[in-house]
């Protein structure tokens, strides 16, 4: 049955890529790989890399900022940050506390939001219920990774994959027909080994060893990844559309999680979707983890492919294993 009453609405979006462009040409010098093999098994041509000196907040800092700026609502009228974000500046604090200071939002709560590729829609979906049941007016929602620092150079496998960047949008309570339709999230923690970085946490601790054994880098089950990731996202698409009383033919447009351009197109027809229907930019920007959606978002927005009363359809699969939807009609 379709969702009445009060709901967070999409007021303003932003997104911040870092200058560095990466190549596939610039790979090639890196690693034993081809743009060949990266655009026909990934769709991805180019990503952007941040400098060793930029961290995390420096990029969410400024999506947020541009967000706020387009949503017009003020730093200190925010009741709530969350940062989707599993590359956060430093182990303690929330990297959303430091944003929340950056951005000078005294007046909100403030806290991180780990997981993976799937964080935006977790986000989404918290931020929703906070809004909805009256507890907050505004609040922003950042999704942003600097995949990079915890990318192996020297492994082929992942270090062709991903990005850095981050995207936000700032919501506030609406009751009329606009705003998040309906969310789903999912988690299956016994594939918690496809996509993980072994040492750092407490299970083992930074030491000379995990250091010199390249623990602290990323690694992917890539294969089994990428089936359990057209499935489940298929799933939670058809999930929330149900949940809405939508079709598939109602999409205006699918943002889903650019993790790879086969999964993507994958998803895309296995809903009926057109290719006009599918949002795509992973060639330019590669797995932005959490912050892909946001910042395809953004994107769009500025592109006009937005107007109002448009029914878009997000979806996503990370790390966790976790994935999920969110249906959201466009319009302030
Ligand atoms: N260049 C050249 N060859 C390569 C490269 C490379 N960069 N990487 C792997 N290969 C080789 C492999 O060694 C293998 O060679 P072999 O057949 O001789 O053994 C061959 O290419 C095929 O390897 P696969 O891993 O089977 O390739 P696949 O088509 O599955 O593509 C990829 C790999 C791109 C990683 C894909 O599996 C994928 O996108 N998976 C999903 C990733 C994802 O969705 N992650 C979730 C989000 S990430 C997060 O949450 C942080």
């Amino acid at each position: 049955m379709a969702r009445t009453g009060r709901r967070a609405v999409i007021r303003g979006t932003g997104a911040c890529l870092p200058d560095r462009i990466l190549t596939n040409a610039d790979l090639e010098r890196m690693v034993d790989t081809s743009d060949d093999w990266i655009t026909t098994r990934t769709g991805i041509r180019e990503r952007r890399i941040a400098r060793e000196d930029e961290p995390m907040s420096f990029f969410a800092s400024r999506a947020a900022r541009e967000a706020l700026r387009a949503s017009g609502v003020a730093p200190g009228e925010l009741d709530l940050v969350i940062c989707a974000t599993v590359t956060p500046d430093m182990p303690i604090p929330a990297s959303a506390c430091i944003i929340q200071h950056q951005l000078g939002a005294r007046n909100a709560a403030a806290f991180d939001m780990s997981a993976g590729c799937s964080g935006f829609i977790y986000g989404l979906a918290v931020a929703d219920r906070f809004l909805a049941s009256g507890a907050y007016r505004s609040a922003l929602l950042i999704g942003a990774e600097l995949l990079s620092k915890y990318t192996d150079w020297t492994d082929r496998s992942t270090c062709v994959l991903f990005g850095d960047g981050a995207g936000a949008v700032v919501l506030t309570a609406g009751e009329g027909p606009s705003g998040v339709l309906a969310t789903s999230l999912h988690a299956d923690g016994s594939m918690a080994d496809y996509i993980y970085v072994p040492a750092g946490g407490t299970r083992e601790p930074a030491s000379e060893r995990t250091v010199a054994e390249r623990r602290h880098y990323i690694r992917m089950k890539g294969n089994e990844t990428f089936k359990m990731a057209v499935r489940s996202m298929e799933e939670a698409s058809r999930e929330v559309l149900e949940r809405a009383g939508l079709k598939t033919s109602d999409i205006d447009l699918f943002i889903a999680h650019q993790a790879n351009r086969r999964i993507i197109d994958a998803v895309g027809s296995r809903l009926g979707l057109t290719e006009s229907q599918v949002y795509v930019n992973i060639d330019r920007v590669g797995n932005t983890s959490a912050a892909s959606i946001p910042i395809a978002l953004d994107e769009a927005v500025r592109k006009g492919l937005l107007k109002d009363g448009d029914d878009v359809l997000f979806a996503a699969f990370g790390t966790g294993l976790t994935w999920g939807a969110a249906l959201c009609k466009w319009g302030r």
